[in-house]
């Protein structure tokens, strides 16, 4: 089915200057860019936009991070463009992200990992709404 998805270019790769490249790899696959907006998100924004993550040990870790910086925030639209967008990215841990992903080309650590996207098609949802109102989705 086509799918939405909510991707973010987080600000290690921001600041790496990679997010024309990054931009690419959605596009070969098929992914369309039908939002997309540049942000430096306040504590607040990242703490609401992780709050499942909230009792986790890296939570603080992961707020600071994702305000460190600049990011770039995009709805993906296309055939299955949640799973699709997960392969493209690669495992959370850089490390154990197979070759030739985003992850594994671009990211450091588990925290400075490059790229967010949504797991799953409710949290797609909520997290498409916390960014990008309807009238802001260009998809047609
Ligand atoms: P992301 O897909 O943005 O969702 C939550 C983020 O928490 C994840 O990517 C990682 O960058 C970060 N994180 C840090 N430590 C962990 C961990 N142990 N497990 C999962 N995510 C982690």
């Amino acid at each position: 089915a086509v799918e939405r998805t909510l991707s973010i270019i987080k600000p290690d790769a921001v600041a790496k200057n990679v997010i024309g490249q990054i931009y690419a790899r959605f596009e070969a696959a098929g992914l369309k860019i039908v939002a997309a907006r540049m942000t430096h998100l306040s504590r607040l924004e990242a703490e609401n936009f992780y709050a499942v993550h909230r009792q986790r040990p890296f939570f603080n870790d992961l707020v600071e991070f994702m305000i460190s910086g600049p990011v770039m925030i995009q709805v993906l639209e296309g055939e299955n463009a949640i799973a699709k967008n997960r392969e493209l990215m690669g495992a959370t841990d850089p490390q154990k992200a197979d070759k030739g992903t985003i992850r594994a080309d671009f990211a450091e650590s588990i925290d400075a990992n490059a790229v967010h996207g949504s797991d799953a098609p409710e949290t797609a949802a909520v997290e498409i709404a916390c960014f990008f109102p309807s009238l802001n989705i260009y998809s047609r």
